[in-house]
């Protein structure tokens, strides 16, 4: 009779179980359409981590159904039941323990031999004609520059479609991590050494970028973003980076660059033709960037001004000094940095 009552434990077992595909569902769509997906590779690098990606998921869900419906159909046949005599017993069976380990060796090799292929494929050196871009990973930004064209720039990397660039990673002060998601990668930066990062991006768009080693107090503020360019536009770009900085003639961005040149701005910026520190980011084309701070904000006056008055308080553990700019120092400074275009 009260094998007919579904017991509160078997309820609670059920709704367990549903919460838990419900919560491992979710994460579905993000995985496609979230800017920072590994799913949807836009370069040669990305597509051949993800075809292992794929194989081992493909191969691991075919093992996992295979195992466990073996193990629900022994459950339920071979269940206890009154007056049945024990199934038969099947240790020490030799052929079978034989098959089992020969299938596993088989299916590590079915993912080994590709994945090791893989590894060697994406350490290759790089070659003559490769796009060359020295990266550092500063606490907490990204500085690019690229030797053969002269230009410097800070926390985005525009890139050519179709063209092969050879990322040489060097980190000045402690261990940090290269990671285009959409582009494949990731690569440590590890100082005192350079490591390489070489990819051909196949599609033109904006892809975020993110420091994915723990590095300190704003690791996670350690963004960039990877613009990659159709055809004759990473020129034109090229051609404004090496241009020098336009001159605003409007007043308050003058004043702001009188005030820049008297502080300890220039002790760390480098703006062309007015100060060269090499601390922070160079700034010669700073409003020609859509964000700055480690990407952390989009390049606005309400963030500028923010930034300039209290770096700490937009970054936490900035290592921007907080140098007291506030009022219509900081509103001057802003109205400069946005005109250098
Ligand atoms: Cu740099 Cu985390």
């Amino acid at each position: 009779m009260t094998r007919r009552f579904v017991s509160p434990s078997r309820v609670r077992a059920v709704l367990l179980l549903l919460g838990v595909l419900v919560l491992a569902t979710s994460c579905g769509w993000s995985l496609w359409d979230s800017p920072m997906t590994t799913v949807r590779p836009r370069s040669d690098f990305g597509r051949w981590i993800d075809d292992i990606f794929m194989l081992i998921s493909w191969t691991t869900l075919v093992i996992f159904v295979a195992v466990e419906g073996g193990l629900l159909y022994c459950c339920w046949r071979f269940r206890d039941r009154p007056g049945a005599p024990p199934p038969r017993q099947i240790h020490g069976h030799t052929p079978l323990e034989i098959s089992w380990t020969v299938a596993f060796a088989v299916v590590l090799l079915i993912l080994g031999i590709p994945t090791i292929r893989i590894i060697f494929k994406t350490q290759e050196a790089p070659a003559a004609t490769d796009l060359r871009v020295d990266v550092a990973g500063h606490q907490w930004w990204w500085e690019f520059k690229y030797p053969g064209l002269n230009v410097t720039t800070a926390n985005e990397v525009h890139l050519p479609v179709g063209q092969t660039v050879a990322f040489h990673l060097q980190a000045p002060d402690v261990i940090h991590s290269f990671w285009i998601p959409a582009l494949g990668g990731k690569r440590d930066v590890v100082p005192h050494r350079v490591n390489r990062l070489i990819m051909t991006p196949e599609a033109p768009g904006e892809y975020y970028g993110q420091c994915a080693e723990y590095c300190g107090t704003s690791h996670a503020n350690m963004r960039f973003r990877a613009i990659v360019h159709p055809k004759g536009e990473f020129e034109q770009w090229v051609k404004a980076q090496q241009a020098p900085p336009v001159e605003s003639t409007d007043a308050l961005a003058q004043q702001g660059k009188d005030t820049f040149g008297k502080s300890a701005c220039v002790g760390c910026h480098t703006i062309a033709g007015v100060s060269a520190g090499v601390i922070g980011p160079n700034l010669t084309h700073f409003a020609s960037r859509r964000t700055f701070a480690g990407s952390l904000m989009q390049t606005t006056p309400e963030n500028v001004i923010k930034w300039i008055e209290n770096p700490d308080h937009m970054k936490p553990g900035a290592l921007m000094p907080n140098l007291g700019m506030t009022g219509d120092k900081s509103k001057a400074l802003a109205a400069y940095l946005l005109s250098l275009k």
